[in-house]
């Protein structure tokens, strides 16, 4: 059993790094492949804390090799800055490689994804401002500057210089900013050559050799379905492929060997950005559970938007991914409610919906229709066998396998890195 993946179910920060960081001893390579340092795991060891936004958090596991694969869009700057940080704090990243055909975002990227945002207004999408969009709207129109360019200076000029071209009359006569000459740009880039040659490889043969040889390679998706460029809410999504196909295409390995399909979802829901979000509260109860699940980004610090577990993205993300089995992530967070609304369907202007539907507006209408489950007060951090789980907390596992259409293999119980209950094993 290979090759695993791992996604999120909803709209991201269900808790990947963790499920990634419990397949540790078994796994031989983690892959990232998608996004770029928009993405924020925190993963606690012990007393450490460790809140990572581009590395693949399997770079915390020692003997295990990492691998930024091509579908990621890589920020340099975050990079060596990461990868310096864990150094200081004695993590070797010695086994970390990059694709040569991953893409750069440069200076001009970051700069054009906050002031489209700001100029979007109220439509804004709420990015994370690191400039995700834009490199990835220019990989696709074939103008973007790709790892491996910078080991020949004349081709990146070339490349710069012909991005720049459309890039500055648009930051200068729609925007309204300064031009942002090809020196600086280049100049910024070659700075780290010297640094990345060592790390830069033929990442999918790398991969598809380690899985001839039968190692266990972990592919770690950042973001989520419901933030899919293709399957997500969109135009409120991430410009990348999150769910499970995009674990084949950005990282050059078959979808045949892809062997089981992890999804990552939390027993509620959370949100960054805007769009639409059915299960969403706006009262004291959304207070509640922020507070404590301490909702707040890894990424940028912006506070989430909380709201119930919603029943029909998880088997709409099931569909989607053809997850085999879920991690249901901080369970511990619900412990102290009387009952727990679980939306199970939708009404969209008195149609009901059992499904997530396929048209934007009817999401946008969409009022979940709520099942009550009954709470638990007792205190389930230190439980690790599912059966000692009081009474209630495993009937509201059980309703949420159910209505899911997959196994819910792991639940979360605890931040600590074996606050876990394991019911099957993920490999
Ligand atoms: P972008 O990825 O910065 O372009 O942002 C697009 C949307 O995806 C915004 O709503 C972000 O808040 C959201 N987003 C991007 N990365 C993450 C993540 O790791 N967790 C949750 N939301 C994210």
């Amino acid at each position: 059993m290979p090759g695993i993946v791992i996604v999120g179910v909803q709209w991201g920060d269900e808790g990947k790094g963790k499920a990634t960081d419990l397949l540790g001893d078994r796994t031989d390579w983690v892959v990232k492949f998608n996004g770029g340092n928009n993405a924020g795991h925190t993963v606690v060891i012990g007393d450490e804390k460790y809140a990572l936004h581009l590395l693949p958090s399997g770079i915390l596991s020692p003997g295990v090799n990492a691998v930024i694969g091509n579908g990621v869009v890589v920020d340099l700057e975050v990079l060596f800055a990461e990868i310096e940080a864990l150094n200081s704090r004695g993590i070797d990243t010695s086994r970390l490689r990059v694709s040569a055909n991953a893409h750069i975002i440069t200076h001009y990227h970051r700069t054009l994804d906050k002031v489209t945002e700001r100029f979007l207004g109220k439509r804004m999408i709420g990015t994370t401002g690191r400039g995700i969009g834009p490199t990835y709207a220019d990989k696709i129109n074939r103008v973007g500057i790709r790892v491996q360019d910078l080991f020949d200076e004349k081709i990146l000029r070339q490349k710069v210089e012909g991005a720049l071209e459309q890039k500055n009359h648009l930051l200068l006569k729609v925007y309204n900013r300064r031009a942002i000459t090809c020196d600086e740009v280049v100049d910024e880039l070659l700075a780290y050559t010297d640094r990345l040659r060592p790390l830069v490889a033929d990442t999918s043969l790398l991969l598809n050799d380690a899985l001839d040889a039968g190692d266990v390679v972990v592919f770690e998706g950042g973001q989520a379905t419901m933030l899919d460029i293709d399957h997500g809410t969109y135009p409120f999504v991430t410009s990348s492929s999150a769910t499970a196909g995009g674990a084949s295409t950005g990282s050059g390995v078959g979808p045949n060997r892809l062997d089981r399909i992890v999804g990552i979802v939390k027993a509620y829901t959370t949100r960054v950005g805007s769009g639409p979000f059915p299960t969403e509260l706006h009262d004291e109860q959304g207070e509640w559970l922020r507070k404590r699940g301490f909702e707040f980004g890894t990424t940028t610090g912006r506070a989430r938007r909380v709201g119930w577990y919603d029943a029909p993205i998880t088997r709409y993300a099931t569909r989607i991914n053809g997850i085999t089995d879920l991690v249901l992530t901080k369970l511990d967070i619900l412990t102290g409610l009387d009952e727990i609304p679980v939306c199970v369907a939708y009404d969209v202007d008195g149609e009901r919906f059992d499904e997530v539907p396929v048209n934007q507006t009817d999401f946008h209408h969409s009022v979940p229709v709520y099942e009550l489950l009954p709470g638990w007060q007792e205190d389930i951090s230190g439980v690790r066998v599912f059966e000692d789980l009081p009474q209630a907390a495993q009937d509201y596992v059980l309703a949420l396998e159910a209505m899911s259409g997959t196994r819910v293999s792991v639940i979360g119980v605890g931040p600590a890195r074996d606050g876990v209950i394991v019911r099957h094993d993920l490999v």
